[in-house]
C-alpha cells in the first residue's frame, strides 16, 4: 500500500517512466491539489455571497513534465484507467475549441482548464504571470505537459474532486509555460479563471471550490467573497475534529445532477433580478444584478431596511414563467433565451410545479446572514454556536434550497445525537458527504455510533466496508508545487 509522500513520487515517476519512456521525466515537479470541505454558506456562491470553506488533506498528487509538442498527456496512476492525450492545436483549429469527450469522463476537466487557459494570452514583454493573461495578446502556450496523477479525495462526494483536478491541469499548463501563480494576487486571478473554466463541462457552479483549493492554508479556513473575488483566512485551531462522513449515496454529475443543480442557479439568478427590479422602481437603484450585489454599500440602505423590503417580494407558490416574465417586464421568450438555457443551448426544462423562487432566496438570504455571523463566531472562538449555525444551514437547505437526500438528513440526525457540535451536508449535496464537529473526547464514541446507526443498522454495510467512509480531515495547503 502507497503511504508516503515519498512512495507517491516514485509510483509517479514509475508510471510515467512505463507510459511515455522518452520524456525528460527528471526535469518534471510535482503538483499538489486538495479536495475541499465546506463549514457553511451552501449553494449561495452563484450569488456572489461570501462562504466558509476549508482546503482538506485529501488530495491529487502529479508528476507534470512541460513537452514541447503542444500536447497534452495525461494518466491516471492506476492502469485501470485508460491516459488520454489532445493536441492544443485543436483549440485554434476550431470555432468551439477542445472538442468534449463524452459526458462524465474525467479527461473533460482536463479539456475544461486547458481550453480556458487558452483563451488569454500574454501581451509583448509582459511578465510571464497569471494577473498578466488576457485575450487579444501573443501567443504564450508554447508547450503542452505531460501528467501522471493519484488521489485520495473521494469521487462524486462532494468535496470537490473535479475541480481539484481542473486547478491542477490549470497549474500543469501553467508551470509547462513558466506563468508564475503562487503571489495571493496570482492565485485570486487563477481562482476566477477555473470557475469560469468548468462552465465547459456544464455545471454553473460559482467559485467556491476553485478559490478554496487555490487559497487554502494549513490551520485556516478562509471567507471567500466574490464580485470582486477575495479570500480571509480565519484561523482554525480549535480542539476540534472536523469529520467527514460519507452517506454512501453517490452524487456523479449526470445531466440531471446538473439539471438539479442549474435549476438552484436559475430560481436565485431569476429571484435576485426580481429583487433588482423593485430595488430599481422604488428606490432608483441601479446595478444589482445578483443577491449578493443587495448589501448596503451597494444600495445605500440599511441592512434591516433591506430585510424588510426582501421579506415581502416573494409568494410561497413556486413561479411559472409568464409571471416572472412580468415582473421582469421581459417577454417569456427573453427569459427563456437569457436565463433558462443549458450550456449546450438546448432549453433548460421548465419545473412542473414552477420556480420555487421564495425558498431559494429565503435560502440564499439566510445562509450568507449565517456565514457572516460564522466568521465572527470563529474569531472569537465560540466554535458551541457555529455548531448550531451548521445544523441550522443544513435544515435549510434540506427544506428550502431542497439539495438534501433522506440518508443525508439521517447521517446529520444520528452525528448530532452522537455529540456532533454541528453537522450539515457539505458541497452540492443530493448524497455525497456530510461534515461535523465533534470533540476530539467525543470521537471514538462518535464514530462508533455512526458505524452502528448509520452505516450499519440503516446502510447494511460491515464495519470493514463502512470505516473508509468516515475520516477526519485538517485545513490545509492550497495547491501548488510540492517539493
Ligand atoms: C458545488 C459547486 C460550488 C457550490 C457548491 C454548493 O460544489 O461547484 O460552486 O455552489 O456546489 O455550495
Amino acid at each position: 500500500m502507497i503511504k508516503t509522500t515519498e512512495d507517491i513520487k516514485e509510483a509517479l515517476h514509475g508510471r510515467m517512466r512505463a507510459l511515455w519512456p522518452s520524456l525528460p521525466i527528471r526535469s518534471g515537479v510535482f503538483i499538489s491539489s486538495p479536495g475541499r470541505v465546506n463549514l457553511i454558506g451552501e449553494h449561495i456562491d452563484y450569488n456572489n455571497c461570501p462562504v466558509l470553506p476549508i482546503a482538506v488533506d485529501k488530495r491529487i498528487v502529479a508528476l507534470v513534465v512541460a513537452i514541447p509538442e503542444r500536447s497534452v498527456k495525461v494518466a491516471d496512476l492506476d492502469p485501470r484507467y485508460e491516459s488520454i492525450e489532445f493536441s492544443l492545436e485543436e483549440y485554434e483549429r476550431l470555432p468551439e475549441g477542445l472538442v468534449p469527450f463524452k459526458t462524465g469522463h474525467w479527461g473533460n476537466y482536463i479539456k475544461a482548464a486547458v481550453n480556458e487557459l487558452l483563451s488569454y494570452s500574454l501581451k509583448e514583454g509582459q511578465e510571464r504571470s497569471v494577473t498578466n493573461l488576457s485575450t487579444g495578446g501573443d501567443h504564450v502556450w508554447e508547450c503542452g505537459f505531460a501528467m501522471v496523477f493519484t488521489s485520495t479525495i473521494p469521487q462524486a462526494a462532494g468535496m470537490s474532486s473535479s475541480s481539484a483536478l481542473v486547478v491542477l491541469s490549470t497549474l500543469a499548463l501553467l508551470e509547462a509555460n513558466d506563468v508564475s501563480y503562487s503571489s495571493f494576487e496570482q492565485r485570486l486571478a487563477l481562482a476566477d479563471i477555473c470557475r469560469r473554466a468548468e462552465w465547459y463541462v456544464g455545471t454553473k457552479g460559482g467559485g467556491m471550490d476553485q478559490a478554496a483549493i487555490l487559497m487554502g492554508k494549513n490551520r485556516n479556513a478562509i471567507k471567500i467573497s466574490f464580485n470582486p473575488i477575495d479570500a480571509v483566512l480565519i484561523p482554525f485551531e480549535y480542539d476540534i475534529a472536523v469529520v467527514v462522513a460519507h452517506s454512501t449515496v453517490e452524487a456523479p454529475k449526470t445531466r440531471e445532477m446538473m439539471d438539479a443543480y442549474n435549476r438552484r442557479s436559475i430560481e436565485c439568478t431569476l429571484a435576485g433580478l426580481i429583487v433588482a427590479k423593485i430595488l430599481q422602481n422604488r428606490y432608483d437603484i441601479e446595478h444589482i444584478r445578483y443577491i449578493g450585489d443587495i448589501t448596503p454599500s451597494k444600495t445605500g440602505l440599511e441592512q434591516s431596511v433591506l430585510d424588510a423590503i426582501v421579506t415581502d417580494v416573494f409568494h410561497e407558490e413556486p413561479y411559472q414563467i409568464d409571471e416572472i416574465a412580468s415582473l421582469l417586464d421581459m417577454s417569456t421568450d427573453q427569459v427563456n433565451r437569457r436565463y433558462c438555457k443549458r450550456k449546450d443551448g438546448t432549453q433548460f426544462p421548465m419545473p412542473i410545479e414552477g420556480f420555487k423562487l421564495y425558498q431559494r432566496f429565503y435560502h440564499v438570504w439566510k445562509e450568507w446572514r449565517r456565514v457572516e455571523r460564522s466568521e465572527q463566531l470563529l474569531i472569537q472562538g465560540d466554535i458551541e454556536t457555529f455548531g448550531t449555525l451548521m445544523n441550522d444551514s443544513h435544515a435549510s437547505c434540506r427544506d428550502y434550497h431542497e439539495v438534501s437526500c433522506p440518508e443525508l438528513d439521517m447521517l446529520t440526525d444520528i452525528a448530532r445525537s452522537a455529540g456532533a457540535l454541528g453537522s450539515r451536508l457539505t458541497g452540492a449535496g443530493f448524497g455525497g458527504c456530510a461534515v461535523s464537529l465533534v470533540r476530539p473526547n467525543d470521537l471514538a464514541a462518535f464514530t462508533e455510533t455512526l458505524l452502528h446507526d448509520y452505516y450499519g443498522r440503516n446502510m447494511r454495510l460491515d464495519r470493514a466496508n463502512a470505516e473508509h467512509h468516515i475520516f477526519v480531515v485538517h485545513p490545509s495547503q492550497g495547491a501548488g508545487r510540492i517539493e
